[in-house]
Parts: C-alpha cells; structure tokens; sequence
C-alpha cells in the first residue's frame, strides 16, 4: 500500500482486499495492540461525527490515541502555511486523518510529511466512507464484483471515490444526477480507465428511474454538502426530481437495499420512510466506516508499514 490514503485511487485491487481481509478479522477481533501508543491526530476543518468518533474509539481499540484538532485550533492556512502545520506535526504525531475543505490541503499533507496521512473527507473525495460502504455491500455478498450500485443525486466528493473503489473491485455503478451536477470528467475518465481492466461498468445518466432499474442497491447522499450552504436553495430546486422516495424505489423492479453516507436531510435527498424501511443498510455502513479504518490504521500506521520518505520540503 501507498504512504497514504487520499482518494480511492491510490489502492490497487490487492490493497482493497487486503484491508477487507484485516478490517474481516479486526471486526471479530475488537481489541488488539497493532498500534500501541501511537498517538493520531485528527486535524479537521468541518464538522463530523462518524468520522470522528469512529477514528477516535477505532483507534482506543488499536492501542492509539487520537488528538483531535478542531477548526478553531488550527486555523489551517490562516494562522500559518500549511506546510508548517504539516511538517510540524509530523514531528509529534505517528499518522494524520485530515477533513478539508480543498483537497489540496490533504495532499500537501501526505506530500510534506512521512507519516501516513489518510483522508477524512474533502471536497473531492471521501475514501474512508466507500471503503466502508463497499465492505458493507462485500460483507453481504463475499465479493463487490458484478454488483450492480446506483447512486441518485450529487456527483460529490463520495460519489467520486465510490467511482475509484467500484471501478477498482469490478462493481458496476450508475450515477443519476441533473445537469450541472455531475461527477468531475477528469475523475469519471479515470475511473473508466480502470473499469476496463476489471469489468466494471461505469454510467451515467440524467434519470434518476433508469438508474435504479434493476439495481442491487440505491445510493443517495445530501443535496448541500458541508461548505454548498449559501447554494442550498438552488440545489433544493435542481435535485427535487431525485429524491429516493416510494415512487423512485418502484423502477428497481427487484430486491434492493438503500444506502446513505449520513447525515441524512429526511425530506431533501431520501423520505423518512425510505431511511427507516427495511431495506435501509445504512447503520451498518456506519458501524463498518469503524472496522475498515482500523484496519486502515493497522495498515498503514502498523509496525510492518515501511516509511516512504517525503518530500521536498522535509527536513
Ligand atoms: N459520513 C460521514 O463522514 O459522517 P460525518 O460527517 O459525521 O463524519
Ligand atoms: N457530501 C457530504 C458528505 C458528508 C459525509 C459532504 O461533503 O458534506
């Protein structure tokens, strides 16, 4: 495995089995010393409560500590350069999990530094929610291959790593979002390169019923994400024909799942009715987000993790 996990893209397919395997057997295995006294910081610039939490208790049962580091703390880039912050704390803690705005800021991270830093979410990609989601559905069926994911609204930072791990595991993905509010072409392409070699197929579509057709799982996350707040009436608006509803779930014609990374606006992107039915996995995606992050922990941060030097600015 690389240094670091940033977006998705970084793992092979061996690596995602890889941390499938660990994350199988650390579920079973709730404590262990894998990383004893190692301490992790949490450095975030948004607010969060699984990733955070999950992390944080994943950590306690690895033998780490997290150190949380909150907006206000640190004032990335305000208070100083990035590339202080980071070289700074790579001297005091033995792993990074970064939640940005821009997604420069966690590669800049993973550049200066030779500490494993892992992506906690940023505007381009959320790696730790798909793997999760992608064990979940691995769990349920002991392969991602040939499964048939649809996800209906914002082409967002999730979408775009579900599209990295599909395409990498062979699952094959529809994405349905309105015009204006598709993945990033540079991210779909490359993903589509990936999903040559593996047989996974990647489309899209504007409707949100051909999507579903025929789907093993229905994929839906927030129409406004964290920092769109000044754009949520126009996303009100544009998305309201892709809410995952009673009438939305009757085009799958067969039997399905729902899955939401949460939090979840009831009544914007999903009824509260589709939450709560029995189709719902979407607190198992939750409780899982914990199991796979430990085994990305153990993984990178691990005794056997070799230390690929950085970078330009190290000293
Ligand atoms: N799904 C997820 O990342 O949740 P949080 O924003 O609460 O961490
Ligand atoms: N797309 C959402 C995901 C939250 C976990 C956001 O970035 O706010």
């Amino acid at each position: 495995m690389n240094k670091d996990l940033i977006s998705g893209f970084d793992l092979t397919p061996q690596d995602i089995a890889e941390i499938f395997r660990v994350t199988r057997t650390l579920k079973k295995k709730k404590y262990s010393a894998i990383l004893n006294k190692k301490v992790i910081g949490l450095v975030f610039e948004k607010p969060s409560m699984r990733t955070r939490v999950s992390f944080e208790v994943g950590a306690h049962q690895l033998g780490a500590r997290c150190l949380y580091l909150a907006p206000q703390d640190i004032k990335l880039g305000e208070r100083e350069p990035i590339k202080d912050v980071a070289r700074v704390l790579a001297r005091y803690v033995d792993g990074i999990v970064a939640r940005t705005f821009s997604h420069a800021y966690v590669e800049e991270f993973a550049e200066l530094t030779d500490i494993s830093v892992i992506n906690g979410l940023s505007d381009m990609y959320h790696p730790c929610q798909a793997l999760g989601d992608m064990y979940t559905i691995y769990e349920r069926h002991g392969t991602c291959k040939g499964i048939k994911l649809a996800f209906v609204g914002d082409g967002n930072n999730v979408v775009h790593s579900l599209l990295a791990i599909a395409a990498k595991t062979g699952m094959h993905c529809t994405v349905a979002t309105p015009k204006g509010y598709e993945p990033d072409a540079s991210i779909w392409a490359q993903a589509a390169d990936i999903a040559k070699l593996t047989g996974s197929r990647l489309t899209h579509t504007y409707d949100p019923r051909e999507a579903v057709k025929g789907a093993d799982y229905i994929y839906t996350d927030v129409w406004t994400s964290m920092g769109q707040e000044q754009q949520r009436k126009q996303r009100l608006r544009d998305f309201k024909s892709y809410q995952v509803n009673a009438a939305l779930l009757k085009s799958v014609g067969k039997e399905y799942a729902i899955m939401h990374c949460m939090p979840v606006h009831r009544g914007e992107e999903i009824t509260d009715e589709a939450m709560e039915s029995p189709q719902s996995i979407v607190f198992d995606q939750a409780e899982n987000r914990m199991h796979v992050q430990k085994a990305i922990m153990a993984l990178l941060m691990g005794k056997r993790r070799p230390s690929k030097k950085a970078a330009k600015l190290k000293r």
